[in-house]
């Protein structure tokens, strides 16, 4: 969490900043800030968003060539104009941007005051800057080194950026398990949690690793050492993202963009994978690891938010499928809980962002104890994506509302994809259903386009459920996953409390939540459960229940039961959740725009999760 952009050349900073934060605001938007060097520092900080800023700073000096900025999601103080970064040091001659968290900055704040050292705010942070402050005052050190040293007594996440008052030629930057990229233009540079503020600049990016401290002077090439001082040759790469994929072009909200994205990126995500009319599924990654694979003990699936969703799609699958055993849990459990792993276990971690803090962590857990670790992720060349063995791109393109909607069918659309391709190297089904589902799963795409076309009419079943207070999903087998996910995005974005269960399950105690209130939202597709899903409408209608069914096109049952029904198009069960959470991802939608709600950047939530 937390966005970082800074920029040090000829042009001038204010602009390149504020546009930088805007496209970082996913990160975090409780407040925001810029520093920059115009003969003095000059410190523009305040609560609010990247807009509550630009008034803040309106008729106040702005000028300056080099200079940071931040958009913060708070974990250390309140959000307000204090916490806000940048940070002085005590001389306030030295500022810094920080995203992740300084877990011993007790210690350090405690030793520091014994020392005289004044803070002004609740952060984490000011007690680094602080204390690279202290180092080189105490050490008499170049900034430089004092950066070095105050890194290795630090116990935590970083990605800063310090800057000084006697040195208005030179940023300072680096990271530990927090992002960084930095552009390369004709002398200049540009810094940024990720790529998106510096792409109209320049093509060329080196991405930090862990810590790595990043040395950027006016007129000097890019210098990199390690915080054990190693020298670093940069490694410079060619930025493959597009301006048009980070724009919301004409849509009113990222997320209803990424939402009508959808027939593209799941196209996306078999792009080269898949000839249904050969019988080929090759999903790259996994060809190095096939024995691993094909031989493992169980596949663990680890995630957080959407992404555990998708891997609970994934376990039905792979075990349907492959007849692999698979287990999946939330990362963040995973990692504190003593887990039994060992090296004839392949673990498939899942991230949109690839930066997620807990997914990482279990990662780094399941590694040590010698397991495969397989990535599915989104963003290209994030920290999940360097830190696994090997792994599959969604390529569903940047997602930027922090609702997350096409990564989630892209992540279930790679699933397939491996469930298939596992499936069919151990033999365990048949050669005419797998060919049957590679022939389904290249139509998905259209169908998709079908189900979107529905959005007028869940359009108004939203007008119809916008002032609900509590709101019950219900799935069974493939689709309740689907309905867990549906009930987070209405949570998510609208602030109504959603529930996601497995239908059956309903009777064991949220039956008795249901009222002539309360709406249900049944996803009950044709499949193995529809039947009992069909007994499980009953139970809601008997007790006044108001019934939204999603339902395959045709249907008669349940149209006669149901308050309403959104009739998407036939697939195989196993691929239905790719159809059946569209509704869901619009019904989320239109719910949270009626009711006057930021789609894009909900109340305290923020898209990449950098902190545990
Ligand atoms: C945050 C986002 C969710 C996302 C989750 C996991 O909570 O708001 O949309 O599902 O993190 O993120 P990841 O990037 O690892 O998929």
């Amino acid at each position: 969490m937390c966005g970082i952009v800074a920029y040090i050349g000829k042009k001038q900073a204010w602009p390149i900043l504020i546009k930088g934060l805007r496209r970082l605001e996913y990160r975090g938007y409780d407040s925001a800030g810029i520093a920059l060097h115009h003969n003095e520092l000059n410190v523009y900080k305040c609560k609010g968003k990247v807009s509550d800023l630009e008034n803040f700073a309106a008729g106040k000096d702005i000028d300056g060539t080099i200079g940071m900025g931040h958009t913060r999601w708070a974990t250390h103080g309140v959000p307000n104009d204090i916490n806000a970064h940048p940070h002085y040091s005590g001389s306030k001659e030295m500022v810094l941007i920080h995203n992740g968290i300084i877990e011993n900055y007790a210690p350090l704040k405690a030793e520091m005051k014994n020392r005289g050292h004044k803070f002004e705010s609740d952060t984490d942070t000011e007690v680094l800057v602080h204390l690279i402050e202290d180092i080189q005052q105490r050490e008499n050190v170049s900034l430089e080194e004092a950066v070095r040293l105050a890194l290795n007594n630090v116990v935590g996440a970083y990605a800063i950026v310090v800057m000084h008052k006697n040195d208005p030629d030179t940023l300072i930057a680096a990271r530990k398990s927090s992002p960084l990229v930095i552009g390369i233009a004709d002398d200049e540079f540009f810094v940024a949690s990720d790529a998106t503020p510096i792409i109209e600049y320049t093509k060329n990016v080196v991405y930090l690793d862990d810590e790595e401290i990043a040395i950027m002077r006016r007129g000097e090439k890019l210098r990199i050492h390690t915080i054990r001082n190693q020298e670093i040759t940069p490694y410079v790469q060619e930025l493959q993202l597009q301006l048009e994929a980070i724009e919301k072009g004409g849509y009113d909200h990222f997320m209803l963009k990424e939402i009508w994205e959808q027939p593209r990126s799941i196209k996306d995500s078999m792009r080269g994978r898949v000839n249904a009319a050969q019988g080929i599924v090759a999903v790259g990654g996994i060809n190095d690891y096939m024995q691993k694979f094909i031989n493992a003990n169980r596949i663990l699936i680890v995630g957080c938010g959407t992404s555990w969703h998708a891997g609970l799609v994934g376990e039905y699958l792979l075990e349907d499928l492959a007849r692999i055993p698979v287990e999946v849990e939330y990362a963040s459990e995973f990692r504190y809980r003593n887990p039994v792993i060992n090296e004839s276990d392949v673990v498939i971690a899942i991230s949109q962002s690839g930066e997620t803090a807990d997914t990482l962590a279990a990662i780094e857990l399941a590694k040590s104890k010698g397991a495969t670790i397989f990535g599915v992720c989104n963003v290209v060349g994030s920290s999940i994506a360097r830190a696994t063995h090997a792994g599959s791109y969604t390529h569903a393109g940047p997602e930027i509302g922090v609702a997350s909607t096409k990564a989630f069918t892209s992540q279930v659309t790679v699933l397939t994809l491996m469930a298939l391709m596992l499936g069919n190297r151990r033999g365990t089904i048949s050669e005419h259903h797998y060919r049957e589902l590679l022939t389904e799963l290249e139509g998905i795409p259209a169908k998709v386009e079908r189900v979107l076309k529905l959005n007028d009419q869940i359009k108004y079943i939203a007008s119809l459920y916008k002032d609900a207070r509590n709101c019950l999903y219900l799935g069974r087998s493939y689709t309740f996953p689907v309905a867990l996910e549906g009930a987070l995005k209405l949570k998510e974005i609208s602030y109504i409390h959603a529930e996601g269960y497995p239908a059956a399950e309903m009777k064991h105690g949220p039956i008795a939540l249901i009222d002539d209130e309360m709406p249900v939202i049944v996803i009950a597709t044709k499949g193995a459960s529809y039947e009992k899903v069909v007994s499980n409408i009953q139970e809601v209608k008997a007790r006044n229940g108001k019934i939204i069914a999603v339902v395959s096109e045709g249907d008669t049952v349940v149209k006669e039961m149901a308050d309403h029904v959104i009739e998407i198009p036939e697939t195989d069960e196993k691929l239905v959740p790719l159809l059946s959470v569209i509704p869901l991802q619009l019904l989320a939608y239109h719910i949270a725009v009626m009711r006057g709600c930021n789609v894009d950047q909900p109340r305290n939530l923020a898209k990449s999760v950098t902190v545990e």
